[in-house]
């Protein structure tokens, strides 16, 4: 039977992926399974041998995987991640051998800084949660864009504290608030000019390392929160969960949808 979601002959950069119970790591083996070829992207030294092995489960799964370190917080990083990729897969900005960058994942990203108040803040906290979770994303998306085809994808990670309150992230939450509208105006810049959708996938609470590395308050608090507000199960999520959306949305089958954000978080209210 055909594979309605297939990838095959596509390159998703997918930006820190090298954790192998991350988000990241859960859409590159989604994506691996309908036969993409994958951008297994790390920033820490700590990251290297997850990502090497998030890799190894990529070619596991049937996929092509290449591990680039980089970081998304300046254009010249961005600029190496997008040109690293395209070196290792041998592909450019049209079609050869069947495969080109056909879409840039913009996962990483997290809270920089976790505080209870707003008025605790510091300007190097503000850039910091900024940089990671806003500008990062803007500049993997200028790098990446003069490289890529009609058809292509372009899906930010956002987050459901985009939408709605959760305590503790007020900052990181407007960052991922702002990549939600930028989201929007990159829909139409990019629509009919260049055939290419631009959306979030908005995770809810994803057990992933991101809510492990909370404080322990903050952390029950959250989780206690996120369980008891969704609707569709007693639980928080799962980075399958994220991934099987994900694929969705990078897969021919949301051709007619642009400028959305897609909140994945078990009907949280
Ligand atoms: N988990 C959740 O509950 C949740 C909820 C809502 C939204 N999200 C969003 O989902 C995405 C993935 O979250 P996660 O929970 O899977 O995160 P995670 O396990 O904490 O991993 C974050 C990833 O971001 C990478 N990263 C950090 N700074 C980077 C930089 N400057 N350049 C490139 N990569 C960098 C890290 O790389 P290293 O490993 O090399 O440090 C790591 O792989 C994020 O955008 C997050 O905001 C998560």
């Amino acid at each position: 039977m055909a594979d309605e979601y297939s990838l095959n002959g596509k390159v998703a950069i997918i930006t820190g992926s090298g954790r192998e119970n991350g988000i990241g790591a859960g859409i590159a083996y989604a994506f691996a399974r309908h036969g993409a070829s994958v951008v297994i992207n790390y920033v820490s030294d700590s990251s290297a041998a997850r990502a090497n092995k998030v890799a190894e489960n990529v070619r596991g799964l049937g996929g092509k995987a290449a591990v680039i370190q980089g970081s998304i917080t300046s254009r010249p990083g961005a600029k190496h991640i997008i040109q690293s990729a395209m070196t290792q897969f041998n592909v450019s900005s049209i079609d050869i051998l069947g495969q080109w960058l056909s879409s840039v994942v913009n996962n990483a990203g997290g809270p920089a800084k976790t505080h209870g108040s707003i008025m605790d803040y510091k300007p190097q906290d503000l850039l910091n949660d900024f940089e990671l979770n806003y500008f990062g994303a803007i500049y993997m998306i200028q790098e990446a864009v003069p490289h890529m085809n009609r058809g292509g994808r372009i899906i930010n990670i956002g987050a459901m504290s985009s939408i709605t309150y959760v305590p503790g992230m007020p900052i990181y939450s407007a960052a991922k608030a702002a990549l939600d509208h930028t989201t929007k105006s990159l829909a139409v810049e990019l629509g009919k000019k260049s055939g290419i959708t631009v959306n979030v996938v908005a995770p809810g609470l994803t057990m992933t390392d991101q809510p492990l590395n909370l404080d322990e308050d903050l952390r029950t608090t959250v989780m206690g929160l996120a369980a008891e507000k969704s609707s569709a199960a007693n639980r928080v999520g799962t980075i399958e969960d994220v991934a099987d959306v994900t694929l969705f949305v990078a897969s021919e089958k949301s051709r007619w949808i642009t400028g959305h954000v897609f909140p994945v978080g078990g009907g949280m209210y």
